[in-house]
């Protein structure tokens, strides 16, 4: 199953999802293929942002060879499952599917963890540190509800 994290620069929030579910896959022997990218395009071929590392770092995870890119309409034949980080990146990703099908695959991440809530991972962009343990904490519950789902 090939999975893509979507937020809105790809240098905070999806390149930790991406990190995270990649290395809790690999744990449990469940096999992924996982990618990020940003609606916008910002920042494309930048690392994450130092906060967002230091932050994987502090528990074990190390997301600084990731490089953002930019979200393609290609993306949405290429992936089964696209996960937006919050309404915004949501409806921008909604936006570029052509398909039922491919509007089917969109979903907000945080409803694996919070079934129909619509939770979202908020923008750590302009705060502090404390908001990058806030969405790594968010990330570990979905990443871990998302799992169990598929463990046999
Ligand atoms: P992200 O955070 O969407 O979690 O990667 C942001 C990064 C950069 C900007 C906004 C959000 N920006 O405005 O450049």
């Amino acid at each position: 199953m090939k999975v893509l994290m979507v937020c809105l620069g790809n240098i905070c929030r999806s390149p930790m999802a991406e990190g995270l579910l990649r290395d809790l896959a690999a744990q449990k022997e469940i096999g992924l293929e996982i990618d990020s990218a940003g609606t916008g395009d910002w920042h494309q071929g930048e690392p994450p942002d130092e906060r967002a590392v230091r932050q994987m770092e502090m528990r074990g995870h190390d997301i600084s060879p990731l490089r953002a890119r930019q979200i393609q309409t290609e993306d949405l034949n290429r992936f089964d499952l696209i996960f937006t980080m919050d309404a915004s990146n949501y409806q921008n990703v909604l936006k570029l599917a052509q398909t039922e099908a491919q509007k089917q695959k969109i979903r907000m991440f945080l409803n694996e963890a919070w079934p129909d809530q619509n939770r979202q991972v908020p923008d750590p962009w302009f705060g502090g540190e404390e908001g990058f343990e806030q969405v790594y904490f968010l990330l570990e519950r979905a990443c871990e509800a998302f799992l169990q789902k598929l463990e046999p």
